[in-house]
Formats: structure tokens, sequence, C-alpha cells
């Protein structure tokens, strides 16, 4: 049996097993998706037991899905790390080579990137773009917004430091895109968007949408990063405010068959499987 699995800690919320299992099950591939908890400072020995532990049953250990507070050391431990990952700094997928090498590589970027254009049917190219957010969950997804042919991305955080950071490590692929890329306070992001993504944990602690209404321009499209109550409040004002909003369920399914085509070199059907997850939640 050719294994993955998802670390984390906490990871036992993870919807990534589901989406797996149901990946493999359409696509006809033999796999088999495991949670596995690791212990906080142990990551590295964590993946020697989930390869170890998966020979001496007779199985191929493969690949994992890295998540919280994992992404940083993921990279670390990887013999090759691909462009988008470097830049991001994080990684969030890695594959175990025949040769036993570990490749890493980023998807949460690409996966928003494809939640937004095929799913929401909103195409980037051209459009003025706000993310609200510059801790470890946003890392990954400004290149990809930047790839995607945004013409103008600001990044506002309330720890502004953080934003110019971000915003300078994307300064040269901005220029090879000739897009404008700007890092503002919160109170004082100038104009208002097309699209506004929130990577804050504001709506988590029930804190109050951290920018004003008017960043939302008429018919905006509103995207928390996050899915279920996380994302509540600000979908909530998102609506209020005359925006669509979305929430980070087809960043999810759209960031694992990102990961599942790495894999098993499938594409699988990501539009069909978060119909289905969202049905399940609903049911839930
Ligand atoms: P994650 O890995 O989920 O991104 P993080 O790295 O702690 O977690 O980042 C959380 C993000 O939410 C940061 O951008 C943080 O702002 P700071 O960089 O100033 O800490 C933002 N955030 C958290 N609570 C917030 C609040 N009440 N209002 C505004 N921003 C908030």
């Amino acid at each position: 049996m050719d294994l993955y699995c998802v670390m984390g800690n906490p990871v036992e919320h993870s919807r990534s097993p589901w989406i797996h299992a149901r990946f493999a099950e359409l696509c006809n591939q033999p796999i088999a998706y495991e949670r596995r908890l690791v212990a906080l400072g142990a990551f590295a020995e964590g993946i020697a037991a989930f390869r170890r532990e998966a020979a001496e049953r007779g199985d191929r250990a493969l690949g994992c899905n890295v998540t919280v507070p994992f992404k940083f050391d993921a990279a670390s431990i990887a013999q090759h790390t691909s462009e988008r990952a470097t830049l991001a700094g994080a990684v969030n997928t890695l594959r175990f080579a025949a040769d036993g090498d570990i490749h890493a590589d980023n998807t949460d970027g690409i996966g928003l990137v494809n939640d937004i254009e095929r799913n929401a049917r909103v195409p980037l190219a051209g459009k003025s773009l706000l993310r609200i957010g510059a801790g470890g969950a946003a890392a990954g997804v400004l290149g990809p917004l930047l790839d995607a042919g945004a013409a103008r991305v600001v990044v506002a955080n309330r720890t502004v430091d953080k934003a110019v950071s971000l915003v300078r490590r994307h300064a040269a692929l901005a220029l090879a895109h000739g897009a404008s890329l700007e890092a503002w306070a919160l109170d004082a992001v100038p104009g208002d968007f097309d699209l506004v993504v929130n990577a804050t944990a504001s709506s988590l602690a029930g804190d109050a949408v951290p920018v004003g209404a008017q960043v939302l321009r008429q018919g905006a499209l509103a995207v928390d990063m996050m899915y279920g109550p996380a994302a509540a409040g600000f979908l909530q004002w998102a609506r209020a405010h005359g925006a669509v909003a979305r929430d980070g369920l087809g960043m999810l399914v759209e960031q694992a068959a990102e990961s599942f085509e790495i894999w098993r070199g499938v594409r699988p059907p990501s539009a069909q499987v978060l119909d289905e997850l969202r049905a399940r939640l609903a049911a839930a």
C-alpha cells in the first residue's frame, strides 16, 4: 500500500484524510492516508517514525501534508525545496522520492488561486487585492497571487513591520510581473479593492474585522482563509457590506488537490469533492 498522512499538533480536526480518501476513490488510486499527531518540537522524529513504521508493515510511505505548527520545520528537513515554498518560507507538502530524498513544496497559495479562479470564477489578472494579515498561514499565498497577474496587491497587518518584511521578500516577483505591491497599517489602507483576503486570526478571537468596509469595492469578493465558525465574523461583515463572501473550504480542497497531483500525477475532481465536503459539513 502507498501511504500518505497529515502531520500536525493538533491534527484531529483535519479534513485532509477525508478529502484524500475521496480523491483516491474517484481517481482509482490505491492509497491510504493517515492522521498523525506529532509531539511539539519533534517533527523530524515524526517523519522518521512514519517512514519506519510503514516499512515495517511492508507499506511505502511516499509523502505527507504538514499543518500547524510544523510548516516551518518541514522546510529544514527536506533535501529539495520548491521555489514557491522557499519564497513562502513555509511547507505544506512533502514527497519522499525513490532515492530517499525529501522534496518540499507549498500548495496553499495555488490552492487559494485555483479556488478563486476556478470555483468562484473570478479571474485575478488585472485585479486589485487586499490581503489582511501577515502571519504564518498567510506567508504562502502572496507569491501565487502575484503569479496569477493581480495588478495591485496591498498587505495590511496589525504589526506593520511584518507586512513590510513580507512585501520586501516578494518585491522582485512583483517587479517581474509589473504589479504594485505595498504594505500598510490596518487603519491606513488606501483605496478600495476587487478582492479582500482575510488571513488574520481576528475572527477566531471574536474580534471585529480589523479594516473599514470602505476597502470593499462594489461587488468585491471577500475570502476568509478559514472556514466554519472561525470565518463566520468576517463573512457576515462582508455580506453586510454588499460583498460576495467565500470561506476557506475551497482553498483547503484545492491545496489538497495540488498535493495529490504532486504525489500521484493525477488531477482529482476537486470541485466535486468541495461540493460533497460542503454538504457533509452542513449536514453535521
Ligand atoms: P497563522 O499561522 O494562523 O497565520 P500567526 O502567524 O499568529 O498565525 O498570524 C496571525 C495573524 O492574525 C497575524 O497577521 C496577526 O497580526 P500580528 O502580526 O499583528 O500579530 C493577525 N491577528 C491576530 N489577531 C488579530 C486581531 N485581533 N486584529 C488584527 N489582526 C490580528
